[in-house]
């Protein structure tokens, strides 16, 4: 594929932050946009511009100056967090992605790309949970992601916009996550490195779908690459794990002996989790554009382990 110029929105998030030195890596030319401050992390080649969302004219200039030809769109205000400020979560992610979709429409982009998520989905689903059942999810967070995904589709039908995206598993890296009801698997690693101990806000037994972000940013470029015409939908659920939260502490005691990993469900975000799928059926998203996840809990805990160690170690943090 070609170099390409794409704007990120919510650049300094958790999936942001891992995904702009790979695009540089590809060529590409990139402008992060963003409400915070310009990271330290953030590769020297990309252009980052603060501003916020839930402005249309400040989404619209930046399109407008920058001329993508692609909008991956990662802004987003998570589950858990969204619940304490709904409306906010509904500005931020409702109008947030009506502010995208609309500057794409005025300024040609060719494409914009949705992240979607487990939380698309609510109780009560068959399992492994596949893309086309009925998504009545019960948070401020789901259902802006499923008024988004179904805004993103008008987009297309009507303006011809090229829309697509996936529906992510809770995601888990050497990082810091924004605010997720997902956040206790990761949290066991970067705790359980950082601190020697993590309390979980879950009950052993939650199961929800997960997978590690080399996968899923890779997801993301696959799709985006791929042939318009071999597309049968536009939003694809992803998969790769679904481990329980006791697997997940089993796999950080692998590999951190005496770490202390204990649980303590909390009532709101259990009820969440709860009500999400335990298993994604990804089978339309492998058989149209060749998806296949490559990190399971081991091969993920394996890859984790040195990477959070390094960064725990350089920000003084004692391991
Ligand atoms: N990781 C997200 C959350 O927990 C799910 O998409 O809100």
């Amino acid at each position: 594929m070609a170099p390409m110029k794409i704007l990120l929105t919510g650049a300094g998030g958790q999936i942001g932050t891992d995904m702009l030195p790979i695009l540089v890596a590809r060529g590409d030319e990139v402008l992060a946009f963003d409400l915070a401050p310009r990271p330290d992390t953030c590769p020297a080649e990309v252009e980052w511009m603060r501003g916020d969302i839930t402005y249309a004219e400040e989404v619209d200039s930046a399109v407008e100056r920058f001329q993508p030809d692609r909008i991956f769109h990662l802004a987003a205000i998570l589950s858990a967090v969204g619940e304490g400020v709904p409306h906010r979560a509904w500005r931020v992610n409702m109008e947030g992605t009506r502010h995208v979709l609309e500057a794409a429409r005025l300024f040609g982009v060719d494409q914009v790309f949705f992240t979607s998520t487990i939380a698309a989905f609510g109780p009560g689903l068959e399992q492994p949970v596949g893309d086309n059942v009925a998504l009545r999810p019960t948070t401020m967070y789901g259902l802006t992601k499923v008024a988004g995904e179904l805004l993103g589709e008008y987009y297309e039908h009507t303006f011809g916009i090229d829309f697509r995206g996936v529906r992510f598993p809770g995601l888990i890296n050497a990082g810091i996550p924004g605010g997720g009801t997902s956040d206790y698997a990761l949290f066991m690693y970067v705790d359980g490195m950082r601190s020697g101990r993590y309390e979980s806000f879950c009950t052993p037994e939650s199961m929800i779908p997960f997978m590690y972000m080399p996968d899923a940013i890779r997801a993301v470029l696959e799709l985006s690459d791929a042939p318009k015409a071999s597309l049968g939908q536009s939003i694809y659920n992803i998969a790769a794990m679904s481990p329980t939260a006791q697997e997940i502490a089993d796999a950080v005691k692998a590999r951190i002996p005496q770490v202390e990993l204990t649980f303590k469900p909390d009532p709101m975000r259990q009820a969440i989790l709860d009500s999400w799928p335990e298993a994604l059926d990804d089978t339309n998203a492998r058989r149209d554009w060749n998806w296949k996840h490559e990190f399971d809990l081991a091969a993920m805990s394996d890859d984790l382990m040195p990477q959070l160690k390094a960064l725990i170690e350089a920000a003084g943090v004692p391991a």
